[in-house]
């Protein structure tokens, strides 16, 4: 049984997704600690509500190495083996990904590597979608490597741009593919049967 940490800033509801999922047994996982670098964010009601453990660790006014490397410490302190990154608004060092190799999810509102990279998130990128005049957009879910939103891509699906879509709605349809394929990828790399080369993966349960 894996244990999981998840890493916050905000809401929560990518994390609320995984802990239904894995309520519902459909990962062979633990959501067993939920690290925010914001102390009054409703991501941290929801981990208390489900019995999860939640600490603050602040971000603001500290060097990423710093951050980092006290993010680290309590991973491997409560010897988590794999984490998620779940509307955490901060780059990491490259130390973490180091010592969790091919460990480490994130979630992207688009279809990486599209509109994804340094100072892309949030309503950002779904302005710049629609300025871009793309057809179709979507959320990525991807491990965690040195590079900015560059690691190997383990789930992605795709919402139609309406005509009259805005960076509003068009967020919320996309959140919704984001509840859908994080608990997939989880699921996936908790299984330990993610086959990766390069920047591609197979992942058979999801498109089986
Ligand atoms: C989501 O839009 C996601 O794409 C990004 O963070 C936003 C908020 O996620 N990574 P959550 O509701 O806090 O999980």
């Amino acid at each position: 049984m894996k244990k999981v940490a998840v890493l916050v800033s905000g809401g929560g509801s990518n994390l609320q997704a995984l802990i239904d999922a894995v309520k519902a047994g459909e990962i062979p996982a633990r959501i067993s600690l939920v690290i925010s670098n914001k102390p009054e964010v409703y991501a941290l009601e929801r981990a208390a509500q489900a019995g999860i453990p939640g600490v603050v660790i602040p971000t603001k006014n500290r060097s990423r190495e710093e951050y980092s490397r006290q993010i680290l410490d309590k991973l491997q302190s409560e010897e988590i083996d794999l984490v998620c990154l779940a509307g955490f608004t901060r780059i990491l060092a490259p130390l973490i990904p180091q010592a969790y190799p091919e460990r480490i999810l994130n979630v992207h509102p688009s279809l990486l590597p599209a509109f994804g990279g340094e100072g892309m998130y949030g309503l950002r990128v779904h302005q710049a979608v629609l300025e871009s005049g793309t057809k179709f957009t979507g959320a990525t879910v991807h491990l965690v490597t040195a590079e900015t939103d560059r690691g190997p891509i383990v789930c992605q699906d795709i919402v139609k741009i309406n005509d009259d879509d805005t960076p509003e709605t068009l967020a919320r349809r996309v959140l919704e593919i984001e509840h859908r394929i994080y608990p997939q990828a989880l699921k996936i790399l908790a299984e330990g049967r993610l086959k990766i080369k390069g920047f591609r993966t197979w992942c058979q349960e999801y498109y089986k």
